[in-house]
């Protein structure tokens, strides 16, 4: 999708095929909470005689269309629902033009101009240009070409801002399209099925990004695991034929030398369980097992992209989750490369096992920080099911700007304990640690795993099961991949930078 940012002062000639203009609902008592239409200059006297005013619907999502005459100018106006100004945060913002660009589809438009009033900031016209880019993206490369009714891609998306806020319009419309290019990268990733997106293919796919942005990337394979003594992602991934990869992606933005973000992503492109398998019906969706990754891909695409002025890492272990005669068994005692041995009781709490190797791994870029997110637990959607992640950590700063990155990203995350009480859960009789806790406290039992092998390092987990795919239930998202949390991931690294 093509974005960018235009002035109003030729509101009433600029030609487009769609207008999108906000009715709040008026703060007033006096007047009893009416409409209000948010128009540029020169276009209310025009609106007003198009649309009777008992016509205008200031609730979210509800809508009226006017056609104006053909000529100069826009071509139709939307007066879209916008709900209270008070109301009206980023993440509204955002569902607002996803409701934008869903009416563009139904008229069948190819483009859209969304005014959004006076005096924006740069992050309103941020989330803006990200609810545009996410609402657009469609996962079709799998399908037949449409015949006939197949529906129009919108390509195109302006925010019409005043001419005093044009500096704004430009720094938002740049943000919010690399962020929402980048989630949409993961979208694709994560869409696409077990017998394509291998770990050979993120591998690939994470090389070819890097060389088109600038970043520098290492992919490691079944020799260089090995000798790197990573022997708990070998473990898991000796139960499939496709080979496990280890994608480390870097971006020098920062001075030589200056401790690096690190982001950690599980890439577990199709989990059956292994020998513990899952059950049948549901299994299909273990192709988003690999969301962490692709957040962490898609996230760095945004980093090298946006020039973020610090050096960030980002490393994705990925392997499938399989059953053939060599597959790691119930009972099996693993080792890892920090030297922890792992009784694994069941095959399928795998992702802690790549991710722990993964983890050791990042302690030797000396980082700052590692941020870590896995679809890791089913059990994190039944305590917060599919509206935030949650969020771990050693350091309470660090659990406090991923949740206000969170807020403002529209990708929250709340806060789960790691009281040693619960990492008494996963103690073993014969070895270091056994790989489930047993069913109570799973996601924060799972994550008190994940916490033996980051050493010192400030260390923060966010539990993406519930939010990484879901039904689609937003105006700008569909079913399937929803990208979380490369927007989150994205906002925390660049709030790191100042
Ligand atoms: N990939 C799953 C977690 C998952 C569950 C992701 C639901 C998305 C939706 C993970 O590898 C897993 O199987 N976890 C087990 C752990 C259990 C065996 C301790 C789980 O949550 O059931
Ligand atoms: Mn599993
Ligand atoms: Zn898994």
């Amino acid at each position: 999708m093509d974005v960018r940012h235009v002035s109003s002062a030729d509101a009433v000639s600029h030609d487009t095929p769609l207008l999108v203009l906000p009715v709040h609902e008026s703060e007033e008592e006096a007047d009893g909470h009416q409409p209000e239409v948010v128009s540029p200059a020169g276009l209310s006297e025009v609106i007003s005689g198009a649309c009777p005013a008992e016509d205008l619907k200031h609730k979210q999502g509800e809508s009226c269309l006017v056609y104006l005459n053909e000529g100069d100018g826009p071509r139709r106006v939307l007066l879209l629902g916008a709900g209270k100004p008070s109301e009206f945060d980023l993440e509204a913002t955002r569902r607002f033009v996803g409701h934008a660009v869903r009416a563009a589809e139904s008229v069948r438009v190819s483009g859209l101009t969304v005014y959004l009033g006076s005096g924006v900031s740069v992050d309103g016209v941020q989330a803006a240009t990200e609810g545009a880019v996410l609402a657009a993206w469609r996962f079709t490369e799998m399908k037949s070409p449409d015949e006939g009714d197949a529906p129009a891609d919108v390509s195109n998306f302006e925010v019409m801002v005043d001419p005093e806020d044009l500096d704004a319009g430009e720094a938002g419309v740049q943000a919010g399209g690399a962020v929402g290019r980048a989630a949409n990268f993961a979208r694709t990733l994560q869409s696409r099925p077990g017998n394509v997106a291998t770990p050979s293919h993120l591998a690939e796919e994470a090389s070819r990004m890097a060389a088109e942005h600038g970043l520098e990337v290492t992919v490691m394979g079944p020799e260089e695991l090995e000798a790197g003594r990573m022997y708990a992602l070998l473990a898991v991934a000796q139960g499939s034929d496709e080979e496990p990869r280890l994608i480390v992606l870097r971006h020098n933005g920062g001075p030589d030398g200056e401790a690096p973000l690190v982001l950690v992503g599980k890439g577990l492109t199709f989990d059956s369980g292994g020998i513990s398998i899952k059950p049948a019906s549901g299994m299909e969706d273990m192709i988003f097992d690999m969301s962490g990754g692709a957040a962490v891909i898609g996230a760095m695409q945004a980093i090298a992209e946006l020039s973020v002025p610090l050096n960030v890492v980002g490393i994705v272990p990925s392997s499938e989750n399989l059953i053939n005669g060599r597959a790691m068994k119930p009972g099996d005692i693993i080792r890892s490369r920090e030297g922890k041995t792992i009784e694994v009781v069941n095959t399928d709490a795998e992702g802690r096992l790549i991710l722990a190797d993964a983890l050791s791994y990042a302690q030797g870029f000396n980082p700052a920080v590692i941020v870590d997110c896995a679809t890791l637990t089913g059990s994190v959607v039944i305590a917060l099911g599919h509206h935030a992640a949650a969020v771990f950590g050693t350091d309470e700063d660090l659990v406090d700007e991923l949740r206000e990155a969170g807020d403002r990203s529209g990708e929250r995350c709340w806060p789960l304990p790691l009281w040693d009480d619960y990492r008494r859960q996963i103690d073993s009789e014969v070895a270091d640690l056994v790989n489930v806790g047993g069913r109570a406290g799973g996601s924060i039992t799972a994550a008190c795993f994940l916490k033996e092998f980051v050493g010192e390092c400030r260390w923060a987990h966010l539990d993406i099961a519930g939010t990484a795919y879901g039904e689609g239930k937003l105006s700008y998202q569909r079913k399937g991949a929803a990208g979380f949390p490369t927007r989150l991931l994205v906002e925390w690294v660049r709030s790191r930078a100042g």
